[in-house]
């Protein structure tokens, strides 16, 4: 969402010490980055923006031929953390996209059904989003069936089949903060069996996963995923050993192959650090971060021919406060029994 403030709003909301117009920055940059010791400036990010950086800093170069040489520093991770632990307000508009992404995935799991095609539900997305003045905060992925195998799937194209699920990683943007949800729910209201069982397990690694506190670190609710998603496979005769074997020798990565979940805040994948001097980051109150475990079977697989083309994700947003983990996107079902009365 594009907040227009001018240069007197951006100092007053933003606590700028000075902001200026776009049509004044060749003759302003220099002046203010003359006499500095270090500019922050994250190169290679936005085409033909480092050549007018090295340009201002030799125009400051000249305006003072004493002046000594200016260090030049990508200051994203110092950002990057400052981005960590969110205040009151951020909080505040960070749950007011999880509702709304909340609201969308509860009426598209309402309006799914079989003969429709994957963009009728985007659609849906992408009509309430706009609808409440927000857009999403990233490509949506609607993928039905074998389609929800593929990590990064966004044709989003095809048709809703009878008997498949549907997974949908959608989440929209409010004020600049974003939500990212993902949901899998059977595309005529009713799960098979072979998808209940792969969902439950899924969602008893989620739910583990979920249970984080203050004080354990970043990577927790991870190994807890990935010992749950072993033992499942290995019940379900899918994986076959000892489950901590397994487990050390990361077997689950053929059908668990991405991490639990990321920083969340005014970029989807938030771009703070996971590790403050080689230690990982241990969970404070006001971090946000997503739970977002998943198992995927596509066609083919080493494995009873039951479960292939099974794609099950299940992601939430989650606040970590002084009395525990708090769930900013609960209200979309994701207990199969709900899903399915919603459905019905
Ligand atoms: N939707 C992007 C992600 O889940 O990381
Ligand atoms: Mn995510
Ligand atoms: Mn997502």
């Amino acid at each position: 969402m594009v907040i227009e403030l001018g240069p007197e709003g951006a100092k007053e909301n933003y606590f700028f010490d000075n902001a200026f117009n776009n049509d004044e920055i060749n003759s302003e940059l220099p002046n203010l980055i003359q006499g500095m010791d270090k500019v922050f400036y994250p190169f290679g990010k936005k085409d033909g923006f480092d050549q007018l950086v090295i340009n201002w800093m030799k125009t400051a170069g000249t305006k003072d031929r004493h002046s000594k040489a200016i260090d030049i520093a990508d200051g994203s991770s110092l950002i990057g953390n400052l981005r960590l632990i969110k205040d009151s307000t951020e909080i505040q508009h960070m749950q007011t996209a999880a509702d709304l992404a909340s609201k969308a995935h509860m009426q598209a799991m309402i309006r799914t059904r079989p003969g429709l095609y994957e963009y009728h539900i985007t659609a849906e997305f992408d009509t309430l989003f706009r609808k409440e003045d927000s857009e999403h905060s990233y490509p949506p992925i609607v993928a039905g069936g074998e389609n929800a195998c593929i990590l990064h799937y966004n044709e989003n194209n095809k048709l809703l089949n009878d008997g498949e699920l549907l997974l949908i990683d959608a989440g929209c943007e409010i004020l600049g903060y974003a939500s990212d949800i993902t949901r899998t729910f059977p595309i005529n209201g009713k799960f098979s069996e072979p998808q209940k069982e792969i969902y439950e397990i899924v969602l008893k690694a989620q739910k583990s996963a979920i249970a984080s506190k203050v004080g354990n670190n970043i990577m927790d609710p991870q190994i807890t995923s990935e010992k749950i998603i072993t033992k499942g496979l290995v019940e379900l005769g899918i994986l076959k050993g000892d489950v901590d074997d397994l487990h050390q020798q990361g077997a689950f990565k053929d059908f668990y192959m991405h991490k639990i979940g990321h920083w969340l805040g005014l970029d989807v994948h938030d771009p703070s650090e996971y590790k403050e001097n080689k230690e990982l980051i241990k969970l404070e109150p006001g971090m946000i971060f997503t739970v977002e475990p998943g198992i995927y079977i596509p066609d083919g697989s080493n494995c009873d021919e039951r479960w292939w083309g099974i794609g099950i994700r299940i992601e939430d947003d989650i606040l970590v406060t002084k009395t525990g983990p708090l769930n900013l996107t609960a209200k979309v079902p994701s207990d199969p029994k709900e899903i399915e009365a919603l459905m019905a």
